[in-house]
């Protein structure tokens, strides 16, 4: 498999703004990614304001990396102009982190009403990885009926439930194994990723 070089990276309103921060930072630090296309929805505003104390979108991705980076190209959730919103605009994966229910419902039924939505259905109709970090608790009949319907159409569920069997020290380190895993399952393993087992090699 090729590396991937041009990764969308949309983030929705339900819990988890560090897993976002944290895959940021590894696609911003990672030299095979030439492009990041970043989206935040507004309920992920204000996931952010709560959980990070991150405010207002301007330059939010930047402000979420903690410095600027060339690659960065942060889109309004509006605009369905955008180029990632075309399948003629080569993105080689997208990544919804964390997926709230409400935008995989909308995935799942092809709604492609804002640009999270559309650059996520021009992946299923172009085949492309597309990577639903969903995250609810407890899921009802719907949210179970939408992954599913979503998988069907070709999209990984890849639920934003961390491990323990890591060790991980911090929700940091929590975090960055579980973009790890993320990175690893779209063609970019990441260099010190934790990996059961390396003893026995
Ligand atoms: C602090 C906070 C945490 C939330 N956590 C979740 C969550 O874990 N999963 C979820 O599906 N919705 C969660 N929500 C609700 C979503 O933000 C809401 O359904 C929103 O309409 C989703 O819109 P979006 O998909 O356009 O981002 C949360 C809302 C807030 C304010």
């Amino acid at each position: 498999m090729t590396a991937p070089r041009n990764i969308t990276l949309a983030v929705t309103g339900a819990s988890g703004s560090i897993y976002a921060r944290e895959m940021l930072r590894a696609l911003a630090n990672d030299d095979r990614v030439e492009r990041i296309h970043f989206i935040a929805s507004d309920s992920a505003l204000r996931v952010f304001a709560e959980e990070i104390e991150l405010c207002g979108r301007n330059n939010l991705a930047e402000k979420l990396l903690g410095s600027p980076s060339t690659k960065l190209r942060q889109h309004v959730e509006s605009d369905i102009g955008a180029s990632i919103a075309s399948g003629s605009y080569p993105v080689s994966a997208m990544i919804v982190l964390p997926c709230s229910m409400g935008t995989l419902a909308a995935i799942a039924n092809g709604l492609a009403s804002n640009l999270i939505q559309r650059s996520a259905d021009v992946c299923l109709k172009e085949r492309r990885p597309l990577v639903l970090c969903v995250r609810e608790t407890p899921f009802n009949r719907i949210h179970l009926r939408n992954m599913l319907l979503a998988n069907e159409a070709g999209a990984t569920i890849f639920p934003a439930i961390p491990t323990l069997y890591n060790h991980p020290g911090n929700t940091t380190e929590m975090a960055q194994q579980f973009v790890h895993r993320v990175l690893a399952h779209i063609g970019l393993p990441q260099p010190g990723a934790y990996q059961w087992g390396r003893a026995d090699e």
